[in-house]
């Protein structure tokens, strides 16, 4: 049996704690906001795994193909003994990367969702038994503490998350990321592309309305944790491209003008008729900004590859 630890680096009332916090300020505010990092309960990682099979969402298709495409290259640059994940979810495309590491020794998942770490490591440690696994239920954007796993160290952030980051957030994040590696260690990013917005809307908007139980998950999280009394049935799922700033925007547009208790905060929440919570932004990547940002934190791009039909990068980015 190969070693598996699942560590908690920060205490359960914390991510409580943070839940109320980020409530009570994105919804007493106008407009609304709420992070996205709440849609990820046991409920909503299944949903996420839903959304990479649809037709219309084809980012996890587009990197799966490059990955597989570019895994013996990312090996013969990185000779990495230690891959960290960062929001490894289900860790599906990830087996492309550990089955191209030859020197590969330990695998670092890092996630807030706890049920798909484990279900990602159990099925991972059936199926490769020599490799450590050390899954970490933590915030990426927490600033990390990782194990000390040997060098050399290739972080992964796959799935274009990093796009659920505003651009302030991602320069803070990437720094954080630069201060985990070593010079010469790696990051492997993946991004989506700017492209044509019925595409794009469609991939947060599909027909079959996965995504829309995906943004509503988020108020079925708020309601069991906090007590509230939001109905998902009183508000609509909306998916915007705002082509100024180059991202998907998805709400939660209020159908009628309602009030929403929130006892565990003491507050009731209105609404306005059509009012809309921010839920996420979806932000969509050309290479230049790629370069610049990866840049700014003193991260050197390496590599960039795009799948055939140009619609996904990867970038493999060094610490300098
Ligand atoms: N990398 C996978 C999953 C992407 S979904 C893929 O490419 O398919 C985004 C993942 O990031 C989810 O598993 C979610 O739980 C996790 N996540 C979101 N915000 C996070 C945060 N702030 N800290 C840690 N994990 C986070
Ligand atoms: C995890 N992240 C990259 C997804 C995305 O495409 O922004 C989350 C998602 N939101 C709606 N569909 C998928």
């Amino acid at each position: 049996m190969s070693p598996f630890l699942l560590t908690r680096t920060l205490p359960e009332d914390a991510t409580d704690a943070d839940l109320r916090a980020d409530v009570l300020h994105g919804l007493t505010r106008t407009p609304k906001v709420l992070p996205p990092k709440w849609f990820y309960d046991a409920r909503g990682s299944e949903l996420f795994e839903e959304i990479t099979r649809l037709p219309e969402y084809y980012p996890t298709r587009a990197e799966r193909e490059i990955l597989i495409a570019r895994a013996p290259g990312i090996a013969a640059v990185t000779r990495a003994r230690t891959l960290v994940e960062l929001g490894s979810g289900s860790s599906e495309k990830t087996r492309h990367l550990l089955d191209a590491l030859p020197a590969l020794e330990s695998y670092v998942p890092v996630d807030v969702s706890e049920s798909a770490l484990t279900a990602a490591a159990s099925s991972l440690l059936d199926e490769r038994p020599a490799l450590s696994v050390h899954a970490l239920i933590a915030d990426f954007t927490r600033g990390l503490a990782l194990p000390g796993t040997p060098g050399p160290r290739l972080v992964a952030f796959l799935g274009g998350t990093i796009g659920n980051l505003l651009p302030d957030e991602r320069a803070v994040f990437l720094k954080s990321v630069r201060s985990l590696l070593a010079p010469g260690d790696a990051l492997l990013m993946g991004t989506d592309l700017v492209k044509d917005e019925a595409t794009l809307v469609a991939a947060y908007d599909d027909a079959q309305g996965v995504t829309a139980a995906f943004n509503k998950n988020v108020l079925s999280v708020i309601d069991r944790e906090l007590g509230a009394d939001f109905d998902p049935d009183d508000f609509e799922h909306v998916a915007v491209w705002d082509r100024e700033r180059e991202w998907i925007e998805m709400r939660l547009r209020a159908r009628t003008a309602l009030t929403v208790k929130i006892p565990e905060l003491d507050i009731a929440v209105s609404f306005e008729a059509g009012e809309e919570i921010r839920t996420e932004v979806s932000a969509k990547f050309r290479q230049g900004g790629v370069r610049r940002e990866l840049g700014g934190a003193g991260l050197e791009l390496r590599e960039w590859w795009t799948d055939g039909a140009g619609r996904f990068a990867l970038s493999l980015a060094v610490a300098v």
